[in-house]
């Protein structure tokens, strides 16, 4: 980017922060209150954005609404959690079925087992399933199976590579990791992976990745490159990990199932939950029997909340009568279809923007070209992004504020077109504003 465009964007994201924050005194005054008693008065830090985000008063379907009495399209989609939009009548029904039943059981409930049943038939590498309570912990319980499994500590991860608040790798890691014996390859990249693999081989535990490289830009895994690694842990004994915590909703078995790679262990998360707190780690059967209390040599493995009624219900109730292998094979390819078309028309207008990502999962790039891998993305592209946000919000359209975005089940054809020309008109005048 030259200087003058540095100018022009800076210029331009000023004026729509402006005009925002005009637009919403009970936000900044909600921001302002919950300062005195949250750091940034933020207790989640991916949900900041400046001058301060809205506050959401409700959501229906695919729509919130804010204190200030603005409605947006939610494309935002809770970082992929919120396949289901906000009120999905068979899930709502279960939770309330759920709840007049009680809470707090302190046992094992048939909602559990009915839903283990359905992840294990749906995921090729899941053969036996144990639930937590967030995607981190669900990636932290695989990579500890393996670590325990192989005898080894050594863990390969990729660069960009985002597995949990704790498990981090982008632009080198982050100093919240957990203290574990990390190695960082270059993701995509089959040459520098091997000779990363190679040079590790006897202390590898675990390969653990994401089969669509997420916050860091959606980027999709190549399949000769998923392939690879397949092979060469098999090669070295160490254990592939897939995190699916967001890819398992694309397509009826995930990515797994797309790229037909099957790992040795997989973590999943948000959407199973329908919305509540949920995480599972699952993979052959012969590591996951290490969990079998009847054993002598068990693994433990606790958590108050690991079956909480709520979760287990309401996800099952989505996986069993909403998200069935039809309907996300139906969503799959209609979402695809939406990112393809997007791309033609970015590129009939001439527009150096293209929309990356697999299905319902998706980022912006500037570029005429997808990236595949972290070093072909633009430098300015996130400072693009923030503009996209912003003047998104204006339209009502809510994205994340570091612009993935996410769609959801809620929308069907007419939402989706809508949601495209909004797409379409702003990143396209974004960048002719800013390219000049
Ligand atoms: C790929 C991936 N893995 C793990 C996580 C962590 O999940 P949670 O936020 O439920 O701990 C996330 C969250 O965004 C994720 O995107």
């Amino acid at each position: 980017m030259s200087t003058t465009e540095k100018v022009r964007a800076t210029e331009r994201l000023a004026e729509l922060r402006e005009a925002y924050a005009r637009k919403r005194p009970k936000a900044r005054a909600c921001h302002e209150r919950a300062q005195q008693w949250m750091p940034g008065g933020n207790t989640r830090s991916v949900l900041h954005f400046d001058p301060f985000p809205f506050v959401v008063a409700s959501g229906r379907a695919d729509t919130l609404t804010d204190i200030d009495g603005f409605d947006y399209i939610d494309c935002a989609g809770e970082f992929s959690a919120g396949l289901y939009g906000h009120s999905d009548p068979v899930i709502m029904s279960a939770m309330r079925e759920a709840l007049d039943r009680g809470l707090v059981l302190c046992g094992p409930t048939t909602a559990e087992s009915e839903l283990a049943a359905l992840l294990c038939q749906r995921f090729p590498s899941v053969e036996r399933i144990r639930f937590c309570n967030s995607g981190t912990e669900a990636n932290l319980f695989s990579l500890l199976t393996a670590i325990i499994a192989t005898g080894r500590k050594r863990i390969l991860v990729f660069d960009g590579g985002y597995h949990g608040g704790v498990l981090t790798f982008a632009g080198g890691g982050s100093p919240m990791n957990v203290p574990f014996e990390f190695v960082v390859a270059p993701y995509n990249d089959i040459e520098a992976t091997c000779a990363c693999i190679a040079a590790n081989a006897a202390d590898l535990a675990a390969i653990l990745i994401e089969p669509l490289l997420g916050a860091a830009g959606n980027i999709p895994g190549d399949a000769r490159f998923l392939q690879t690694l397949r092979a060469e842990a098999t090669r070295v004994g160490a254990m592939l990990i897939f995190d699916e915590v967001k890819t398992s909703r694309l397509g009826r078995a995930g990515l797994q199932g797309h790229y037909g790679v099957v790992p040795d262990m997989t973590s999943l998360g948000k959407y199973l939950g329908a919305g509540l707190s949920f995480g599972a780690f699952g993979g052959r059967k012969e590591l996951m029997q290490r969990y079998d209390p009847r054993r002598a040599d068990a693994l433990k493995h606790a958590g108050t909340f690991n079956n909480n009624v709520m979760s287990m219900s309401g996800g099952l109730a989505g996986l069993r009568s909403v998200f069935t292998p039809e309907a996300a094979d139906a969503f799959l390819q209609r979402t695809e279809a939406f990112r393809i078309s997007l791309n033609e028309r970015f590129a009939a207008a001439g527009a150096g923007v293209r929309l990356s990502g697999i299905g319902s999962i998706l980022s912006l790039h500037l570029g005429e070209h997808v990236p595949t891998r972290i070093s072909e993305i633009d430098p300015a592209t996130s400072g693009f992004r923030l503009l996209v946000h912003m003047a998104c919000l204006e339209r009502g359209l809510a994205l994340t504020p570091r612009g993935d975005i996410f769609l959801s089940l809620p929308m069907g054809e007419a939402r989706l077109a809508a949601i495209a020309d909004v797409l379409f008109d702003v990143a396209l005048s974004e960048w002719r504003g800013v390219a000049g």
